[in-house]
Parts: C-alpha cells; structure tokens; sequence
C-alpha cells in the first residue's frame, strides 16, 4: 500500500522524469529584504483587484437564495420529501435514526487491503484448487457485484441524494455511497488478485443471460427519476420516487445480493477462498445497514404522504417484490446447475421465498409465502450481529491520514 515513506525513498531512473513535490519551505526561515518587499508589491496589488471586483459585484441575487433573516429552522419544518426547510442545517434532527445509522456507518469503516488474499491466490492457481461449480460461482459473484454496486452509487448520488430532502439522511447517503465505492473496490481487488479477466468479469453484466436480467430490471425501475428535470411533488411523480427507492433497497440491495453473497459465504465456511468470503462478509454487514436504512425512509416517507400508499399502489410494489425474487431464483439455477457447498437451486428458492417475506413484513405487506423456511439460519446470524458494537472491537487498523504524514 501507498505511504509516504516510500514516495520519499530513491526511485529508479526511469521513474525520477515524474513530477517532484515542490519543496517546502520550513515555516521560520528568516526571509530575505529583497523577497519580503516583492511579496508585499504583488499583495497589494491583488489585494486592491479582489476589492474593485467585489465593489461591483452583484450579491443581490445570492443574498435572495440565502432568504437572509427567515426563522431559524424548527424540527417540525423538515420532511423526507418536497421539504422547504432549509437543507444546509443538520441540526436540530428530526430523524434521529438516521443520523444514528450515520454514526453506525462511520464506526464499522473497513479497507480491501486489510484483507490477507494470499491463501485465495494459492487455492485459484492450483489446478485442483476448487471445483468447475465452485468457479463458476466464484467468477458470476464477482461478474455481478462488480457492475452491480456502481450501479447502486450511481442512482444513490445521481438521483436519490437530490429528492431526499432532509440533511439527516443526506449524511447517511453520502456514507452510504462511499461505503459503494469500497464494496466495487473490494470487487476490484478480489479480481486483481486472482488475476481474473478484468474485462471478461466486468462486462459480465452484459454478456451472461442471468445477470443481464437483474441489471436490466433494477436500470429499468431507476430510469425515472435518473432524469436531471425529474422534480417531486406531484402525486405521480412522488409515487415514482417511492417506487425507485422499493426497487433499490427493497429488491436490488434486499433481494438481488442474496444468493451470491449466500453461496460466497457457505465457500468461506468451508475454508475455501476465506480472504474473498471476508470481503462478502463486511459488505454484507454494511448492506444490511443501508437496506435497514432504506425501508426506514420508505416507511417515513409513507407516514407523512398517507395519499401515495393507495391499495393499486401496494398491489405494483408486490409484484416489484416477486419479479425480483424470481429473477434472483434464475440466478441460483443459472450459477447452482448441480448440488454445491451443501446447497442447492431448489434450497436457494425457498430461502429467497424466505427472504422475501421479510421485505413484505418490513414495508407492511402481506407476506407471499406462507411458511417458508430459513435453510440458511447462519446467514441470519452473520447479519443480525451487532457490527457497530463487537465486530471490530478486537481490530486496530491505523488509518493513513493527513496528521500520520511527515512533512521534513
Ligand atoms: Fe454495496
Ligand atoms: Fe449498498
């Protein structure tokens, strides 16, 4: 890994042609007359063109933007969606939840590279190593997660972060969309150190069938409000966003990421590609975050616009609930044809019927399959545990920071 140690130390030839960092100047070097009076000549100069130019300045229109004297902001002023409030002030909360989960987030903060993927190395070059139907999950779980979590970044910063209007969960979403950017590096990484075909796996999304579907239909249920003129505040186009945010948390973050991430963590239980299943692991504990954070919002969102939750409305966000689950299902026959790690297609599908009852549950729904069983009740217990209170209390990881550089 990068550190400044090494910037500093002797390069080889061919690399001294690259740009050097300035030198710096120690802070108490006496300066000489000569450079002192040259400096003081350019200042005042500029000085005087920043005030000319800020004499004819017109802040007329930016002083109307700011609403300069309007009341301070009162919790009651704040919403989830088409709120007036000022959006520049986080405080006082509102949504305690969220800016909690912020927290959440922050405290659970994790790299690629503290993972050892040496054995993983080992296990993919040996021949022998795993069998044809353990690579080929291998190789689809890294095809699908690495398109798919820039996917979610995209729709997060480009569509999501504008319509949510409140500053709490703003916060929460800019953490979100950096923990994205380390999930496609962790891809990216697990790639790069099996020495995969980057360009085969990347473009996967675009090449293998059953992969395809899942991104066409979470592109096709975020379109709508990826439209830079896309405004709420109409009920149509509230129920569009409500839509987008069902389709992304609920089914793309809360369905679509649980086979792969099932199958990854059944290989890493059976020691095999253990540095690859840790990486799933703290995504996964991170996705279970953002999905828990997401049905927040959609609740909240139903709770202060009661009009948008109509019964024809609840009947479309089934259906979105169950082309999911099928699509997901697809996945599990496509990447399980036979029996693998103690699992099966036909396990898979009760366990995705599982699943999706909880996301019926958690936005209020009736539950579409009655009885279905947990086959995996270890998965259960990988995501139930408490990540922001003991996951990490046995780490300490010394992050790289502006204040750990020496600058002599
Ligand atoms: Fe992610
Ligand atoms: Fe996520």
């Amino acid at each position: 890994m990068f550190n400044w140690d090494e910037f500093n130390k002797e390069e080889p030839t061919e690399a001294k042609a690259r740009p050097q960092p300035a030198p710096v100047e120690k802070a108490d070097a006496p300066q000489a007359e000569e450079s002192k009076a040259e400096y003081q000549s350019a200042a005042s100069d500029n000085i005087a063109k920043a005030k000319a130019s800020l004499e004819s300045l017109d802040v007329a229109p930016g002083l109307e933007e700011l609403e300069m004297g309007a009341e301070r902001v009162e919790v009651d002023d704040k919403a989830m969606i088409n709120c007036r409030a000022d959006l520049n002030q986080l405080v006082p909360f509102k949504y305690d939840w969220a800016w909690q989960k912020y927290l959440d987030g922050c405290a659970n903060h994790w790299m690629p590279q503290e993972v050892n993927m040496t054995k993983d190395v080992a296990t993919w070059k040996d021949p022998n190593g795993l069998t044809d139907d353990e690579r080929l999950i291998v190789e689809r779980s890294l095809g699908y997660f690495s398109t798919a979590d820039s996917l979610v970044a995209n729709n997060l910063v480009l569509a999501i972060y504008r319509l949510i209007t409140n500053p709490e969960c703003r916060q929460y979403i800019l953490r979100q969309a950096f923990e994205e950017a380390i999930h496609t590096h962790a891809y990216q990484y697990c790639i790069e150190s099996l020495g995969m075909n980057e360009g085969a796996v990347f473009n996967m999304y675009r090449e293998v069938p059953s992969v395809a579907a899942k991104a066409a239909w979470g592109l096709k249920h975020t379109q709508d409000i990826s439209n830079p003129a896309f405004k709420t505040g109409t009920t149509e186009n509230d129920q569009k966003l409500l839509r987008n945010l069902i389709g992304f948390y609920a089914c793309i973050e809360g369905i679509f990421f649980y086979c792969g991430f099932t199958q990854i963590l059944s290989m890493g239980r059976r020691n095999k590609m253990t540095g690859v299943a840790e990486q799933f692991q703290y995504i996964l504990r991170d996705e279970s975050m953002h999905l828990n954070f997401g049905i927040d919002v959609i609740n909240q969102i139903k709770l202060e616009n009661p009009q948008l939750w109509t019964e024809e409305f609840q009947q479309e966000v089934i259906q979105m609930i169950l082309e999911a689950t099928e699509l997901e299902i697809a996945y599990a026959r496509d990447t399980m044809p036979r029996g693998v790690l103690g699992m099966n297609a036909k396990m898979m599908e009760e366990y995705l019927h599982f699943i999706a009852n909880r996301r019926f549950a958690q936005l209020g729904l009736p539950e579409q399959f009655p009885k279905a069983g947990n086959p995996f009740p270890w998965m259960s217990e990988i995501m139930d545990l408490k990540k922001e209170k003991n996951f990490f209390e046995t780490r300490v990881i010394e992050y790289q920071t502006g204040g750990a550089l020496s600058w002599d």
